[in-house]
């Protein structure tokens, strides 16, 4: 009997762009539900993005354009990026949506009512400036503890330690760097500790893998506290009903989305959303990373259970992305967008990378290029892309493009492959997609083995009918271990299935036999992976943070002792093109504490420049300034904007940073020397 099967991965912020560290995510999830699929099931996959809350709307804010205009946008950026990777969702959604509005007022409204809801002040920190409440990470400050500068609201990266927002010493804005007030406020809280006893029962019946369930004990015998599940307006995000100036906090309403998307694609396709969503005839899973398993493990159920409706059957928690063994990194161009890397690489590339490195448990997975680069070009190409190479050519070119027959040898090598159809499925339904990639990849080692024993590039010289048959076996096990593969790999399944002339493959395919029947002509099916387009990607994802007068690279601290640079000549000091000229607009940078972006007039032309100098000069002191420019540098895509030239400053840094002054009366535009 076929199973019916929902399933959801988390919703993307809609205030950035996709990168390689969620596909980690959006990668495991496509693959288990086209497994799911090509195993006979029915299997639908829900997703949207998740658009409320500061973030976004300090991101409209900064393009100066609305939390909506934003939202839309991202919204195709992110449905675009997906789709490059192959990921098919049956809806892909907004909880920006009237269904989440409803849900969200629903669920809530069963809390009220089962007095699970409770209210009470609380203090907490508002930029006058920004005229906006300030989340624990958008206030920094010195840390408490170690002094280092410059540290977030809730904990600090130097020394590791966690503090409240109200230890920081001179806390300001991240946004916009002002101080921020105190001030109180009445928020809704949901009890969560009322629902302990039901989740912990849930959390026994399998709701969690057995790795995560000491972190869930962790946090039962630490108590479970009340959960804040308001903010107070300017907020982007929907109005509580029955309260002033109130809205549901962005979590409230985030995993609320996973039914608003599934209700969405009911209601388009005539499907019953109760049945889909909250019957015992389907089985639901949430895919999510081990950062949000608070949200889904505790909050998440206890307001279904609050409202009578069915919790998932399992959450499948997975680690994070590191690259090269580290963080990923800006700087190193190691934090590498969806989109550049659609512009460098084969996305089957990383879906194959991946399913070779998903163990199905929560533990952190490492991208290294090198191994990267290593595996797809002996795995992919090496062995079953070559399988399909060394036998397509010779039976279309030599052979007339006819199968013969399988002789004994060959059925016994095809019923090796196909008597490991049910462990390789296993390793598929519980996410241990690295063992199925290594029991595929054997196969393929048996399969050369057998071509280089056969030698058919030998054989057809004197015996055509020989070669036939060695070369149907080949082409048999090319079609089952493309089934093995077609979850991860439906782009190459696609092309091995024209070439065999075949109706898409499923597992149930594993057991039928091609023999005298005609194929069709070969397509090359995956390139080796080229260095150097890896290079590229890595080198259009640095984000630019060390120019001169970039922040990050102040000189901070006066070194009397340091080297010089080496010699230059005078005619290099000659390329240099100063002009005189005249500061137009100047403004703070969101996100950048040392930046400030100037409009400077230079005449004939007008430049953007970024300067560091936030910490010695306001920028209304600056506006209608004369300056010297290099008119000249080669301008250079910084992580806020490009940057076209530099202004003349000097000094050891912070606060003492001189710009070279010139007679305020000086033409922009004039050389000077
Ligand atoms: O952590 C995140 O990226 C969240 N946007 C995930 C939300 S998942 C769900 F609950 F909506
Ligand atoms: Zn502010």
């Amino acid at each position: 009997m076929s199973r019916k099967i929902v399933v959801t991965s988390a919703l993307p912020y809609a205030n950035g762009a996709i990168h390689i560290g969620h596909l980690v995510e959006y990668l495991q999830t496509d693959i288990w539900v086209r497994f799911q699929k090509l195993a006979g099931n029915e299997c639908m996959y829900f997703c949207a993005d998740d658009t409320h809350g500061t973030p976004v709307m300090i991101r409209a804010r900064a393009e100066g354009i609305t939390p909506e205009e934003l939202i839309n946008r991202v919204h195709s950026e992110h449905l675009g990026d997906f789709t490059g990777f192959g990921i098919e969702f049956n809806n892909y959604y907004s909880t920006h949506s009237e269904e989440n509005r409803l849900f969200s007022e629903q669920l809530y409204k069963h809390a009220v009512d089962n007095d699970s809801i409770s209210k009470r002040d609380i203090e907490q920190a508002f930029c006058e400036s920004c005229d906006m409440w300030l989340p624990d990470r958008y206030i920094r400050g010195i840390c408490p503890r170690c002094k280092a500068e410059d540290q977030y609201g809730d904990s600090c990266d130097m020394c590791s330690g966690t503090h409240q927002p109200t230890e920081l010493i001179d806390p300001k804005c991240a946004n916009c760097g002002a101080s921020p007030v105190r001030k109180k406020s009445t928020h809704l809280f949901f009890k969560l500790a009322d629902y302990g006893d039901r989740l912990k029962e849930l959390i026994k019946n399998g709701y969690v893998q057995t790795s995560v369930m000491n972190k869930l004990d962790e946090w039962f015998s630490s108590g479970l506290r009340d959960w804040d599940i308001s903010r107070d307006g300017p907020y982007f995000g929907f109005k509580i009903p029955g309260e002033e100036n109130k809205f549901f906090y962005v979590w409230l309403d985030a995993p609320i989305g996973y039914m608003a998307s599934c209700k969405n694609y009911c209601d388009k396709n005539g499907l019953d959303f109760e049945t889909l969503w909250n019957s015992e005839e389907y089985e639901l899973y949430h895919f999510i990373g081990k950062d949000i398993m608070y949200f889904h493990a505790l909050f998440w159920p206890a307001m279904l259970i609050s409202a009578k409706m069915k919790t998932a059957n399992k959450l499948f928690v997975h680690g994070f992305l590191t690259v090269n063994g580290q963080k990923m990194s800006k700087s190193k161009g190691t934090f590498i967008k969806a989109a550049t890397y659609l512009k460098h690489l084969d996305p089957e590339y990383l879906r194959y990378y991946y399913l070779s490195k998903l163990t199905g448990g929560v533990e952190d997975i490492d991208l290294s290029f090198e191994d990267f680069t290593a595996k797809i070009n002996s795995d992919l190409v090496g062995k079953l892309a070559n399988m399909a190479s060394r036998s397509g050519p010779m039976l279309t070119k030599k052979l007339g493009a006819m199968l013969g027959k399988l002789d004994d040898e060959g059925r016994e090598l095809i019923g090796k492959l196909q008597a490991a159809k049910e462990s390789i499925m296993a390793d598929f339904e519980s996410l241990n997609y690295a063992s199925a990639s290594r029991q595929i990849s054997g196969l393929a080692d048996i399969c050369n083995k057998y071509i280089d024993q056969k030698q058919p590039w030998t054989t057809i010289k004197t015996d055509e009918e020989t070669t036939r048959t060695t070369l149907t076996v080949v082409i048999n096990a090319v079609k089952i271990l493309t089934i093995y593969l077609k979850a991860a790999l439906p782009g190459y399944a696609e092309k091995i299935e024209q070439f065999l002339g075949v109706e898409p493959l499923t597992f149930a395919d594993v057991e039928t036999v091609l023999e005298d029947r005609k194929i069709n002509k070969f397509v090359r099916l995956v390139e080796r992976v080229d260095k150097e387009k890896v290079e590229a990607m890595v080198e259009e994802s640095k984000e630019d943070i060390g120019v001169p007068q970039a922040e990050e690279n102040q000189v901070e601290e006066v070194k009397l002792d340091e080297p010089l640079e080496p010699e230059c000549t005078i005619e290099d000091v000659m390329k240099v093109d100063l002009r005189v000229a005249k500061v137009v607009s100047a403004e703070l940078v969101e996100g950048a504490n040392k930046l400030l972006h100037l409009e400077l007039d230079l005449g004939a032309l007008k430049k953007s420049v970024f300067a560091g100098i936030r910490k010695a000069y306001k920028p209304e002191d600056l506006v209608g300034k004369t300056v010297i420019c290099v008119a000249n540098l080669k301008p250079r895509q910084m992580k806020f904007g490009l940057s076209e030239g530099m202004i003349l400053a000097a000094g050891p840094g912070g606060e003492e940073v001189f710009m070279l002054g010139i007679d305020e009366g000086a033409k922009p535009g004039m050389r000077v020397h």
